[in-house]
């Protein structure tokens, strides 16, 4: 058991500008939203701090603007101490921003802006995937260049780390990113996308990934964990037989943004420990499941994280 595994994180940073409304409005239509969250988000910094917050020592390689966002964004990163020398502060660039929709349902609609987050280059990575050190988890998501995305899992694969990609916002340019990555974490959309460009459109039925998970990760060979909401997730590994389906406790929902952040976060974490991939899964589905009951994107995790980081050291 690796109690204080270490996790590097290459990917994004953004200001999540959350309205909670009863129903999302109609093109040309103005509506009164019921409340308003100014909050740090962006799909690797949320990953970051989940697995910073469940236990892990975490490094963050992203670019920030040179703007209040980004230096709060950075200043939050390091109170949950989590070592922020790979974070690049570009001061002619802003900071990614996120304007986020949750309707009556807690159901999301999220755009992101990516600002700075589209500026990270390749020698940033490099430069810092060195000055981090090993690491024995490097995860990335695809709200960075793709170019900076396959530098990291290839320089994570070359460490010996175990690499994860969560291939979100889905772009189908990044289909052959998916080769470098031992895990694959979608969500069931995002698996979709996945499954329509490797087995093509006719082989596929939308929103039942449990019938062809089985072909795609024979296809690519990796272990792919589909998140999958309320039903919880679905786990398949090469050399393995069937799906293991992990069903997630019946919660209430407030806020779903950022609920599959905090899945990957203590996935990783879980899973550098050195705990078996269905255990590792299993607390991800809780942990996720637990912040979806409070508004907002990381201002949701940390409940969630103290009342599961003690079972995990434990385990
Ligand atoms: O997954 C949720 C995140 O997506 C938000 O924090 C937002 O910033 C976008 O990156």
């Amino acid at each position: 058991m690796n109690e204080r595994p270490h996790i590097v994180v290459v990917g994004s940073v953004m200001a999540d500008m959350t309205a909670w409304l009863d129903r999302v409005p109609e093109a040309g239509e103005t509506l009164v939203g019921r409340s308003f969250l100014l909050g740090f988000g962006g799909k690797g910094a949320n990953q970051a701090v989940m697995a910073a917050l469940m236990g892990a020592r975490v490094s963050m390689v992203a670019c920030v603007g040179g703007d209040s966002f980004g230096s709060d964004a950075i200043a939050n990163l390091s109170s949950l101490g989590i070592d922020t020398h790979g974070v690049s502060v570009l001061s002619e660039a802003a900071t990614g921003v996120a304007p986020i929709w949750v309707d009556g349902n807690g159901q999301n609609r999220i755009v992101i802006v990516p600002g700075a987050n589209s500026l990270m280059r390749t020698d940033q990575v490099d430069a810092a995937l060195d000055a981090a050190g090993a690491a024995d988890v490097v995860i990335c998501q695809l709200e960075i260049p793709l170019a900076c995305v396959r530098r990291a899992l290839e320089r994570g694969r070359e460490q010996g780390a175990v690499t994860i990609l969560n291939p979100a916002p889905f772009l189908d340019e990044a289909g052959d990113l998916l080769a470098l990555a031992d895990w694959i974490v979608p969500n069931e959309i995002e698996f979709d996308a996945l499954a329509h460009i490797l087995l093509g459109a006719d082989a596929v039925a939308p929103g039942s990934p449990a019938e062809s998970l089985p072909r795609i990760v024979a296809t690519l060979g990796a272990s792919v964990l589909v998140t999958h909401g309320e039903h919880g997730a679905l786990l398949c590994r090469p050399g393995e037989d069937g799906v293991q389906k992990i069903p997630a406790p019946s919660v209430s929902v407030v806020d779903s943004s950022g609920a599959g952040d905090a899945f990957v976060g203590a996935f990783a974490r879980a899973l550098a420990s050195g705990a078996p991939p269905l255990d590792a899964a299993q607390a991800a589905v809780r942990c996720a499941s637990l912040t979806v009951g409070l508004p907002g994107t990381q201002a949701s995790f940390a409940q969630s994280a103290a009342r599961l980081a003690p079972a995990l050291d434990e385990s």
